[in-house]
């Protein structure tokens, strides 16, 4: 009895720490980030705290409709420690995604944050795809109200694919979540992947890789 006592309290404690695994937990009751301050740490040096105010906890704009005439159809309208700074050591943010009629937000992942999403309007498929070997899609078309969890580090996307605009808010695990887009990260890179090397990766002609290049 004692010893599998010994051994939950083992497998909680191993539990515990995973769940750690993005942002460290804060070791003071805030740090609002000090822009100007000289000393590089993993997030930044904490403002004095005699000199904080509302505002370093304070943003304002979410609700103005981002600018989606662009080659994707989205925008982007991120919260994180560089919008506002006493999001630092919180291990939170938040976005607010716009998208036209059937804008994407492209194949991307977020190397430091799990995704929550939320849909305020409009229909929007969601998907996500798992680790080496399976590539397994798992997508979704959401409706207005409904919530969608992107796991830690996978390639995910959205899609418009109602009438009208639409519109997500989405919450993150970390104050810089971090953003690497697939298309630009590999064939927007500078400088360039060699070319031969990405027509070897994605097996096709040189002169395809170029073309895509050419876009980024
Ligand atoms: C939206 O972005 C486009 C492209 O950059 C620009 O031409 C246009 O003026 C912007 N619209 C507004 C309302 O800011």
């Amino acid at each position: 009895m004692a010893s599998s006592h010994i051994l939950f309290v083992g497998l909680m404690m191993i539990t515990c720490s995973i769940a750690l695994a993005s942002d460290s937990s804060p070791l003071q009751d805030f740090c609002v980030a000090d822009s100007k301050g000289p000393v590089l740490v993993n997030g930044f040096a904490c403002k004095d705290a005699k000199l904080v105010q509302a505002s370093d906890f304070f943003f304002s704009g979410l609700h103005l409709v981002g600018n989606t005439s662009n080659a994707v159809g989205s925008r982007v309208t991120p919260v994180t420690v560089g919008q506002l700074p006493g999001l630092n050591t919180l291990g939170i943010s938040m976005a607010r995604i716009d998208f036209a009629p059937w804008g994407i937000n492209p194949p991307h992942t977020h190397p430091r944050a799990t995704e929550i999403l939320t849909v305020i309007q409009g229909s929007i498929q969601v998907g996500f795809v798992t680790s080496n070997p399976e590539n397994r899609l798992i997508n979704k078309v959401l409706q207005k109200g409904d919530v969608f969890v992107f796991p830690e580090g996978l390639v995910h996307f959205q899609r418009n694919v109602g009438h009208g605009n639409a519109i997500a808010i989405v919450g993150l695990s970390s104050q810089n979540p971090g953003v690497i887009t697939v298309a630009n990260a590999v064939f927007g890179a500078k400088p360039d992947i060699p070319n031969d090397l990405l027509a070897k990766a994605f097996q096709v002609e040189v002169n395809v890789v170029d073309q895509i290049q050419s876009k980024f």
